[in-house]
């Protein structure tokens, strides 16, 4: 499934003229682009139910073209009240609009040639809700599977396009053929979670298309068994070329899948090996808080997927000076021979960093996000108290504190609990689970007293609920074990036996 932007910020803003008018030229943008892609099928049509030239046919159809033109920006128009009421902060940026376009414009272009080269039954009829469903969410995709059948409908029919067969019109299965298979891409893809069952979504694909091709076929004999594996082949090409664009479109228009979550949080990722080789203590750190966040997820119902890749790579900043951060030092402190505030613009820079980090890599902006707000502007107390013990004068705490931004969303809340849980946990003389309980309650309750949670939506309920989920972790991971009798067997044993008898002796 998609994993949705959290709402930012600027998202929030209202929505004015400016937007609209902008959101209303890429649309109309798009529906020229469309419109001539939509061109091209008709040809492809005509060529193929052996219309005559185009030209000619273009000529005869003119009535059917400014039909067709009319048809298709009706379909724009509901298009944009869709993205509009519905999901309106997906209209402030073009690049999402033209990601919906780009997608029906590749999804007609790929089923037209599929149609003019092979057979009107292996058009990969299904390949646009797949691709829609992982990248623009369920409903978006639910919605763009009416739509795109509906194009379809109104591309066939206005081609006068015909198949042979007992039925000589095909046009007629078209919008039901096309709606039926991309819904159960829809509602079968939302379950699968390995490229593996996604291929295998094509074989569940091809049983509404399998059906229908049987009922209008039926009775043409060998006819029949060609238009079955044309068929087969249309819900299988669905599921490979699905497999085959998907990176495409998650590189180009930068989208958080599943699939590239898990990649990213893979051991082996380049990042994540880069900090497991030169900062081995913050990749262990960043592990454990991803457990952590994980469990904060599930229990707000919020996408643990984000979380846990969120969590990995929050503390990418400290990879520009590893040796600063004492997860990563054994016995030398390079703080011992610094001003505390210098100490200070070190360490409060890997947000910075991590946030500059992860966009130079093209990775997912939300996890930039949340690398510059896990902080947000919390003071470094340590070097604070540092600076205190050298100074006579007075000190501004915010010359010793994050510069923000403050959380924005529930994810880069939970993040920011998690990771001092973490951090404070490691320094606990003793990790009973009251003592946990009380040690994670005083961190929610600093940072609701420094108002670090003003800007996201949390609620206090939320944060009895990280708490909870905090606390069960972690006592999970410390707890208590039996102490262990010490029994040497076998030679170990015997050997003790022989030194006990010679000092005897
Ligand atoms: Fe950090
Ligand atoms: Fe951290």
């Amino acid at each position: 499934m998609k994993h949705a932007d959290p709402v930012n910020p600027e998202q929030k803003e209202k929505f004015g003229a400016r937007d609209i008018a902008k959101s209303v030229f890429v649309f109309l943008a798009n529906y020229v682009l469309l419109f001539a892609i939509i061109f091209l099928s008709m040809l492809l049509n005509s060529v193929n139910a052996e219309n005559k030239d185009f030209i000619p046919f273009m000529r005869e159809n003119v009535t059917s073209v400014i039909y067709l033109l009319f048809c298709i920006f009706i379909l724009f128009v509901i298009i944009y009240f869709y993205f509009f009421f519905e999901d309106r902060p997906s209209l402030k940026t073009a690049k999402n609009i033209w990601l919906v376009f780009i997608l029906l414009d590749v999804s007609i272009i790929v089923c037209y040639l599929f149609g003019f080269f092979f057979n009107v039954y292996s058009r990969p009829v299904a390949m646009l809700a797949l691709l829609a469903l992982l990248l623009l969410g369920r409903r978006a995709a639910i919605f763009l599977n009416v739509i795109f059948a509906l194009m379809m409908f109104a591309i066939d029919h206005f081609s006068n396009f015909t198949v042979t067969g007992v039925n000589e019109n095909a046009a007629v299965i078209t919008p039901l053929l096309t709606f039926s298979a991309g819904m159960i891409g829809i509602f079968v893809g939302s379950k699968v979670k390995t490229r593996v069952c996604s291929f295998l979504t094509g074989f569940a694909v091809c049983v509404p298309i399998l059906i229908m091709i049987a009922c209008l076929e039926y009775g043409t004999g060998l006819e029949l068994l060609y238009s079955l594996l044309y068929g087969l082949e249309a819900g299988v090409c669905s599921a490979v070329l699905f497999m085959a664009l998907l990176p495409v479109f998650e590189v180009c228009f930068n989208c958080i899948t599943d699939y590239r979550l898990r990649e990213l949080t893979d051991h082996d990722a380049p990042l994540m090996r880069e900090l497991k080789e030169r900062a081995f203590g913050t990749f262990n750190h960043c592990i454990v808080v991803a457990h952590l966040a994980e469990a904060c997820a599930i229990a707000l119902n919020e996408d643990t997927a984000l979380a846990r890749a969120a969590a990995y790579y929050h503390d990418v900043g400290k990879l520009r000076q590893p040796e600063y951060f004492t997860e990563n030092q054994s016995g030398y402190n390079p703080h011992n021979e610094l001003s505390p505030e210098l100490s200070v613009d070190i360490i409060r820079s890997h947000a910075k960093d991590g946030y500059e980090l992860i966009r130079a890599r093209r990775l997912p902006k939300i996890l930039a996000d949340v690398a510059i707000q896990h902080h947000g502007t919390m003071p470094i107390k340590y070097f604070y108290a540092k600076a205190l013990k050298m100074t006579d004068g007075e000190l501004n705490i915010e010359d010793f504190s994050y510069p923000g931004p403050k959380p924005q969303t529930k994810i880069a809340a939970i993040i920011m609990i998690a990771d001092a849980s973490e951090a404070i946990s490691r320094s606990l003389p003793d990790r009973t689970p009251e003592r946990v309980e009380s040690a994670v309650r005083e961190i929610i309750e600093e940072r609701v007293d420094l108002d670090q949670f003003d800007e996201c939506d949390i609620t206090m309920r939320d944060l009895t609920a990280i708490k909870e989920a905090i606390v069960n972790c972690l006592t999970g991971v410390y707890h208590s074990r039996i102490r262990y009798p010490k029994l040497k067997l076998g030679r170990r044993a015997e050997e003790e036996e022989d030194k006990e008898k010679k000092s005897d002796a």
